[in-house]
């Protein structure tokens, strides 16, 4: 049998081959439009509302096949060439209704129904990926999906059945899917995919995903940033895609370092021991950043070069005094994150060079503490007004090597060196933050715009601040004290 075209996929079990469509086409509008698979809604286009979600599965290097629930419009068909979608058509095993689907039913958790087949492909992800069958664990796999009629409450109240229902399956994997499969939550189909996927030339398997960058001259991570700024651009363009599969974009630990290759997502550093080691609420805080379906496919490279100055990854790492790899197809060199940045979406870079990887240390130094810290309308699922996180050691009761990151108060994300310099060997205690503070104000420009007004940001990062410092050293500083001075 002929091996087919590089652009294949697999849709619910049964191969596509794309050929007279655009690689920079919008997933969601080839799937409505063109398979006419309609049951994947059209909602927002922007990744806020998970209507669109469908399931992509990708084959490991260890021959399995993981499934990420992800947002349809925030994915290009060039993203899923050797692939499997799953569409909410491909999750019915044909015999009633799912599990899943029961359960939403049961609990009232649809209405209109235009927001269901999202919540199912996202429940029916959670079911492939549980680590823990809690009811939490089942609601934050919901975060990025949007409802306007039902209300949560049935639907999380149908998320606790489910995770109840299913605790006690094997551990995420092939187990796992017969497992599913058998129960009747996901059909067959699934089953022999890996199969079906080994016999697809995937782009990535031996190196980068390639797109040749005609019509469309930037590199694509995950698309997050560009397919909402430039989407319609892409319809018809072949970009060059940098993201590449689950297993060959895995953090790793290289001597003290934590590589992030640049294609690395953000729920790839909060499935990665090694980053959700590095601060006690390193998890938690990346629960802050977007919605889980969007961190499926944000990369850190592209936070980083999209150069938003409320870019919630780039302030982490700042903290995290993270360093560069840049390459060209001629050569590497390496650069401080802190450098890159020369002012409004301007950045150090030469021209085609991309982030090739991410380097921190492995693990803070003992002594060493680090804190994140952002301030959104909504607590979960939106960017920032201003973000920041601080690091420092703590030696014999003073501060050492600060590094503290503010984004939302200057044109590009930054590292404050005037305020770090002043609270270098200062005691700390109420006195030496509260002076750090005026001197934090010397350094930031905010400007006024819809997300604040430029005075209620500088209070923020003063409050954010004192939030660093309270969490940090709750011995050392009390709130009463750094509250009485500022009110
Ligand atoms: C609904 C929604 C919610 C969001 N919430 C947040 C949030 O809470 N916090 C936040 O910080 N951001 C948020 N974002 C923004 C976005 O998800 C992030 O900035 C993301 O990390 C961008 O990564 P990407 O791979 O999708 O970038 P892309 O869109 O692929 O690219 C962005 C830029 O980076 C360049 N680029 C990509 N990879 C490389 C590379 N390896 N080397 C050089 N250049 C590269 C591209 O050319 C482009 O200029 C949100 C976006 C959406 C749609
Ligand atoms: S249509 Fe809203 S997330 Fe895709
Ligand atoms: S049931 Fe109508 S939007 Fe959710």
């Amino acid at each position: 049998m002929p091996t087919p075209p590089p652009s294949s996929f697999l849709w619910n079990g049964r191969v596509v081959v794309p050929d007279d469509v655009a690689p920079g086409r919008l997933l969601l509008d080839y799937l409505r439009r063109d398979l006419r698979s309609v049951g994947t809604k059209e909602g927002c286009r922007e990744g806020d509302c998970g209507a669109c979600a469908v399931l992509l599965g990708e084959l490991g290097l260890d021959g399995a096949v993981t499934y990420r629930a992800v947002p349809s419009c925030m994915v290009l068909v060039g993203h899923v060439a050797g692939r499997h979608v799953v569409t909410i058509e491909g999750l019915n095993p044909g015999r009633g209704l799912s599990p899943v689907q029961a359960a939403v039913v049961e609990h009232g958790g649809s209405q209109c129904g235009f927001c269901t087949p999202g919540f199912i492909v996202s429940f029916t992800g959670f079911l492939l990926n549980a680590t823990e069958f809690t009811t939490e664990a089942a609601k934050s796999s919901i975060a990025g999906n949007l409802c306007r009629c039902t209300g949560y409450v049935s639907l999380v109240r149908a998320g606790a059945s489910i995770a109840s229902h299913f605790d006690g399956l094997t551990a995420p994997g092939p187990d796992r899917i017969r497992a599913l499969v058998a129960t009747g939550a996901i059909p067959a189909c699934f089953d022999g995919a890996a199969s079906k996927l080994a016999a697809l030339p995937s782009p990535d398997r031996n190196g980068r995903a390639t797109g040749d960058g005609t019509s469309f001259e930037a590199p694509l991570g995950g698309g997050t940033d560009l397919i909402v700024q430039q989407g319609a651009k892409l319809d018809e363009a072949a970009p060059r895609i940098l993201l590449r599969s689950e297993s060959a974009r895995a953090p790793y630990v290289e001597g003290d370092h934590l590589v992030m290759p640049g294609d690395t997502t953000f729920e790839d550093l909060r499935r990665c021991t090694a980053f959700a080691g590095l601060w006690p609420l390193a998890p938690k805080d990346l629960e802050r950043f977007a919605s889980g379906i969007i961190r499926e496919r944000a990369t850190v490279a592209g936070n980083i070069t999209n150069a938003s100055p409320i870019a919630d990854g780039t302030a982490m790492l700042l903290a995290l005094g993270a360093e560069l790899e840049l390459s060209t197809g001629a050569g590497t060199r390496r650069l401080p994150l802190s450098k890159l940045f020369l002012g409004y979406k301007q950045l150090a870079l030469e021209p085609g060079e991309i982030i090739h990887a991410v380097r921190t240390p492995r693990e803070l130094a003992p002594g060493r503490h680090f804190s994140f810290e952002k301030v959104s309308k909504r607590e979960y699922l939106d960017i920032a007004t201003v973000t920041t996180a601080f690091s420092a050691n703590l030696h014999e009761g003073t501060f050492s090597c600060v590094l503290l990151s503010a984004g939302g108060v200057g044109p590009t994300p930054m590292l404050l060196e005037k305020t770090a310099s002043f609270l270098e060997g200062k005691a700390v205690c109420a006195e030496s933050v509260l002076e750090a503070a005026a001197v934090i104000d010397t350094e930031i420009a905010p400007i006024s715009d819809v997300r604040g007004s430029a005075s209620y940001k500088r209070l923020l990062l003063r409050q954010l601040f004192f939030a660093h410092v309270l969490k940090l050293f709750p011995d050392l500083v009390a709130e009463s004290e750094l509250m009485e001075v500022s009110a």
